[in-house]
């Protein structure tokens, strides 16, 4: 159960290293932590999901808070995983932004959870990566 997990939104006080450590874990990769602060700080709406004092889940978004909105980064320490956590951050941070268009790039094999929300996939989305190959490799491009 995740009701005794409370859902923030304000970037004041985050310890970049303990985010950090939550987006190696979930596991979604690696993350300086300084580079971390600069994305969620730079972003239009953060959430961050806390059991107790210990921040156990990080998403944010890009948004014109109009039309337009990118969600990145949703993910959680493992142990949260799979208890409606995610759902709710996904929930809360869609009715923040409030846009009629909202898109994102899921890890391959997450399609299902995103779908149950009503995300669509995407006909013509286009990316530009720095490493094509990798990002082939990775499942999220052909090349
Ligand atoms: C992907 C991710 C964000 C989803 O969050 P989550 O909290 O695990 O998702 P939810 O619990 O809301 O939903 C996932 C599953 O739990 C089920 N579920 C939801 N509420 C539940 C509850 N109260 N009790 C038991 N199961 C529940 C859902 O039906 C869903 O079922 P599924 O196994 O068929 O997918 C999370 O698993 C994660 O961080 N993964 C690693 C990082 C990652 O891949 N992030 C996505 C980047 S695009």
């Amino acid at each position: 159960m995740t009701t005794d997990i409370v859902l923030t939104f304000a970037t004041e006080g985050i310890d970049w290293a303990e985010a950090a450590s939550v987006f190696e874990r979930a596991p979604l990769g690696t993350r300086e932590p300084d580079v971390l602060r600069r994305t969620f700080e730079n972003s239009d709406l953060t959430c961050f999901a806390w059991d107790g004092a210990r921040l156990v889940g990080i998403a944010r978004a890009l948004s014109d808070l109009t039309v337009h909105s990118v969600i990145y980064d949703l993910c959680m320490l493992p142990e949260c995983q799979g208890k409606g956590l995610g759902t709710r951050m996904m929930e809360a941070m869609l009715e923040r932004l409030g846009t009629p268009g909202v898109v994102l790039w899921s890890v391959p094999g997450k399609e299902p959870f995103y779908a149950r929300l009503g995300f669509k996939p995407m006909l013509t989305a286009m990316a530009r990566f720095e490493d094509p190959e990798r990002s082939a490799a990775g499942g999220y491009i052909s090349l």
